[in-house]
């Protein structure tokens, strides 16, 4: 699915826009504070992932406006439909005019976002990659963001009785049954990253091996085994620490370069075009398995590249076959195939083809 069309009302300092979108690749240019995330946001909103990290839906309405902002947007591809976004104090969602959820919008257009904080992908905290993982989890496994909220709600029901001085055996069953669900989910996907990583061999700078690494767990086949294990064997650290210490919110994506961390070996232009590289990796992940096109969120998408790394990723996007929106405050802009659109003080003109 693509979004041919989006109407903006409202929303940040974006007043009132209407976009018809290049099927390809959509370059969004423009001086700082020109409104080129706030687009994207709206997008990211339009595709059922909600407001950047860090803000409340009810944030992006434009200050000084009546009735909430407004998102609109007319998706097509092996269908088409109307998805459309009130906010006021929360967002209400509808597709095709029926109430839905933000799970619908996800599986209605499958998108993936690079922000600028994703450069911390190759060199930030584990977090950053479970987030990353999570994403592409949830959109290729119908039930998964559903179980990671319980599974999240029965891991702080674990941390609240080992606080307590309790014992957390009550909490087991439940936990390992979700652990081993959620584990068997991100090892699949870990797999296919590293099946679809040589697909973007020259955005990648140096070759990179994946490995999930289990939370507090040993490297036993028999996750359920291994994680009873691993419990009993920590139990006496997580009575001290309280804190549960085994399970997938311990997790982390190992990323290495010729047997050391890739954070280690890569420069900081290298990690972004690695980090970039792995967003196009998930993206050719979920088409493999949807055998439908996502679309690629890109912002502050060529800086710290050189002219090579530049061009490699406009070729790379480009050949994509997917829908881009990629932003970027530099002038003048790479050489790419697509639309550039111009934006500059919440207004939206396109300026090419
Ligand atoms: N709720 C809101 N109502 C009105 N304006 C807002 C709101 N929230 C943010 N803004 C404005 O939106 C502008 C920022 O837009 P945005 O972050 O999209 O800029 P940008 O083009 O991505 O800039 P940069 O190149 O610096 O990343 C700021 O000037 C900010 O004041
Ligand atoms: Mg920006």
């Amino acid at each position: 699915m693509r979004i041919a069309q989006t109407r903006i009302r409202n929303f940040r300092n974006l007043e009132n826009a209407l976009c018809e979108w290049h099927p390809g690749l959509n370059v969004l240019s423009g001086p700082n504070g020109a409104g080129k995330t706030n687009v994207l946001e709206a997008l990211h909103i339009i595709t059922g992932w909600g407001a950047f990290s860090g803000s409340r839906c009810s944030d992006t309405v434009r200050w000084n406006s009546e009735g909430g902002a407004s998102l609109a947007a007319q998706a097509e591809g092996e269908r088409s439909a109307l998805i459309e976004a009130h906010i006021v104090a929360r967002a209400s969602l509808r597709v095709d005019g029926k109430a839905c959820r933000w799970g619908d919008l996800r599986s209605c257009v499958q998108s993936l976002a690079f922000l600028p904080a994703d450069m911390a992908l190759i060199e930030g905290s584990p977090a950053v990659r479970r987030r990353f993982l999570d994403v592409l989890c949830a959109l290729v496994f119908p039930l998964y963001a559903f179980k990671l909220s319980e599974y999240r709600r029965i891991t702080q029901h674990r941390r609240y009785l080992l606080s307590q001085g309790h014992s957390p055996r009550i909490t087991q069953e439940t936990m390992a049954a979700l652990a081993v669900w959620i584990w068997e989910c991100r090892t699949e996907v870990t797999s296919a990253l590293e099946k679809c990583l040589e697909k973007w061999n020259d955005l990648l700078p140096r070759p990179v091996a994946l490995e999930l690494k289990r939370g507090g767990a040993g490297n036993a086949d028999d996750l359920l085994e291994d994680f009873h294990r691993s419990c009993a064997i920590l139990a006496e650290r997580e009575r001290a620490s309280g804190t549960p210490l085994v399970g997938p919110h311990r997790d982390d994506l190992l990323l290495s370069c010729e047997s050391r961390t890739a954070a280690e070996v890569l420069s900081r232009g290298q990690r972004r075009r690695a980090a970039l590289s792995l967003i196009m990796a998930a993206a050719s992940a979920v088409q493999e398995r949807y055998r439908a096109a996502p679309v690629l969120l890109l912002d502050e998408v060529t800086s710290e590249l050189d002219a090579s790394g530049r061009d490699i990723l406009m070729n790379c996007l480009g050949r994509s076959g997917w829908q881009v929106f990629a932003a970027t405050a530099e002038s003048p802009l790479p050489q790419f195939d697509g639309a550039a659109w111009k934006l500059d003080a919440g207004k939206i003109e396109r300026i090419s083809s």
